[in-house]
């Protein structure tokens, strides 16, 4: 048993999610939370809402609200609709935590100390109708690099490039749109990340194993070269800026820049998880290598945007802190999940969000669709046909029927008794052989996360299933030979148990319906390769019932009826 340590990129708190964001961090990180469980190891997987910088204040003020009071309002929000998803966190922390301050001000005391803060004067917008600086989101324009029209004055969302306010073309005020504005000096303090190039590309070379995504955009952003960084900005939101533990002279006005603060809170909720049990140095052996993290391995979840930070920006922190600080192990970014050839905007209100999902269909209609169609290799795109395929093809036909059928002739030939006696045939020396292939490739794309692949294993588990039951048509032996019947019914009974163990991950809620149906608890252990034990499990004699319809299909009606509500369709 190992200790697994898992982040998702911490949501903002600018809202309620939509489905891209879901399929592009929170989901996986919990379907691998949920495996990597099932496999027997000790999981802590922690996320937690983004509550600092300008998209918090400027979703404040569109809200009429002070930023605290949205922000408690939004992190409730966005706690329970993640529950309402399954996602399985161990705790989901907010970044305008108390423990988030202390860390984030000691680390930049510590890169202080070490030489790698420098205090610069820069040239930084400023609106004069606004009376105020625009640091990042405040201020929007075109973009230099692909004249993406709409680009924040921290990143392109178009190009994915990383930007300065200054950068953009044609600047306006996100405030006010008022493009009155001029360039004037303020003090920032930059981190300097060109001192610890050295060591930061030989730990990103030193990652030989990480999927080809995340690795190559680190690679990426080192070979463009590095550039130092700002990471204070001229906003009242945030967390103070220190020296010696007093407020830094010059800087009284200022706070940390979001992104600086971010990922520290990855570490900052793990202490509010372990201050919450009343453990106070619970975390310790989570993330420091001199108490006993070296055992640790860690995996972070994210969309591609966010790669840049926890490649080059985050580990420049921790590196140049010269602490014995754990670091990430396996990078897994993701692409977009699109909209209809756009993207999922929650500025635009573009898409389906977490809550409105609930609303339509429950969460394991839509985890089991975005995980098999999640953004791996290239972006996808969400589609209402191929959502509606997913949940009538996979969940409903493959999955729910084969389940239905196998208890329903149990209960009606059987007496919702897992029948006893008789010996496996060659039926069942194929089925034992295929499904010990299969559960080799599930597995095996489960531990590499491959979510698509790992998704696609399992379905090819379900239909393996259904051939058998086919093939073997114990309602057709039964006629002549009730103990072969038994057999066949004994194993079609097992393979439904087989299906709630691994659905735990990707289909949570659904996993224990099912298991209810065959009298079994959750969790249960992942399956061994082992078919023939596996399918030995659910002993002759144990009750069974059918219970209610796993997973209702989707009609044409309703997809029409949601491709008008929510603009979806491919016109659109
Ligand atoms: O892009 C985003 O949604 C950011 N809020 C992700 C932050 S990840 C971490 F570093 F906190
Ligand atoms: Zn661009």
């Amino acid at each position: 048993m190992s200790r697994i340590l898992i982040t998702s990129a911490l949501p903002y708190i600018n809202g309620i999610k939509h489905l891209g964001n879901l399929a592009g961090s929170m989901l996986p990180a919990d379907v691998y939370a949920r495996f990597m469980r099932a496999r027997g190891h000790e999981v802590l997987y922690i996320c937690a809402t983004d509550e600092h910088g300008t998209p918090a204040e400027l979703a404040a003020a569109k809200a009429g609200q002070d930023v605290k009071t949205y922000c408690d309002e939004q992190h409730l929000i966005q706690k329970t609709a993640g529950e309402a998803f399954g996602l399985s966190y161990d705790w989901f922390g907010r970044s305008s935590s108390e423990e988030n301050r202390h860390l984030t001000q000691a680390f930049c005391e510590a890169l202080d100390r070490n030489g790698l803060i420098e205090e610069r004067t820069d040239k930084m917008v400023y609106s004069i109708d606004d009376g105020r600086f625009l640091p990042d989101r405040y201020v929007e324009g075109t973009c230099p690099h692909c004249k993406f029209e709409k680009a924040r004055g921290d990143q392109c969302d178009n190009c994915g490039r990383l930007l300065d306010p200054t950068d953009l073309i044609n600047p306006y005020s996100a405030v006010s749109g008022s493009r009155n504005l001029e360039v004037r000096d303020t003090k920032h303090l930059y981190l300097l990340q060109t001192k610890v190039e050295p060591q930061l590309r030989a730990w990103i070379e030193s990652k030989t194993q990480w999927p080809q995504l995340a690795k190559s955009i680190a690679m990426k952003h080192l070979d463009e070269g590095l550039i130092d960084r700002g990471i204070t900005r001229d906003l009242k939101w945030g967390v103070p800026i220190t020296k010696d533990g007093k407020p830094r002279d010059g800087f009284e006005n200022k706070v940390f820049y979001v992104w600086f603060d971010a990922p520290v809170e990855y570490i900052g909720a793990t202490q509010e998880y372990f201050n919450a049990k009343g453990n106070a140095d619970g975390w310790q052996s989570w993330w420091r290598l001199d108490q006993g993290a070296v055992d640790v391995t860690y995996v972070q979840f994210m969309g591609k945007d966010n790669v840049a930070f926890h490649t080059v920006s985050f580990p420049a922190t921790i590196i140049g802190s010269n602490e014995p600080w754990k670091m990430v192990d396996t990078l897994k970014a993701f692409n977009w999940l699109n909209w209809y050839g756009g993207k999922f905007s929650t500025s635009m209100n573009r898409g389906v969000f977490m809550d409105q999902a609930l609303e339509l269909l429950p969460a394991d209609y839509w985890r089991w669709y975005l995980i098999s169609q999640s953004p791996e290799g290239s972006d996808s795109s969400f589609t209402w046909e191929q959502f509606q395929s997913a949940v009538n093809k996979d969940l409903a036909d493959v999955l729910g029927n084969f389940a239905n059928r196998i208890l329903k002739f149990t209960e009606s030939k059987f007496g919702g008794v897992v029948p006893e006696g008789g010996e496996a045939g060659p039926q069942e020396q194929k089925l034992y052989a295929d499904l010990s292939a299969l559960l080799a490739e599930a597995t095996e794309a489960f531990e590499a996360m491959e979510m698509r692949k790992a998704a696609q294993a399992v379905r090819r588990i379900w239909v393996l299933g259904n051939e058998y039951l086919q093939e073997a048509a114990p309602w057709t032996a039964f006629k002549t030979d009730v103990e072969r019947a038994g057999v066949i019914v004994r194993h079609g009974l097992n393979l439904v148990r087989l299906y709630a163990v691994l659905a735990q991950p990707l289909t949570p809620f659904a996993a224990q319906s099912i298991a209810d149906c065959v009298g079994v608890e959750l969790p249960l252990d992942w399956p061994t390769t082992d078919a023939q034990a596996e399918l030995s499990k659910l002993p002759g004699g144990a009750a069974v019932k059918s219970g209610e319809v796993l997973f209702k299909k989707i009609d044409d009606d309703m997809v029409a009826d949601w491709a008008a509500r929510f603009g979806g369709s491919d016109a659109a």
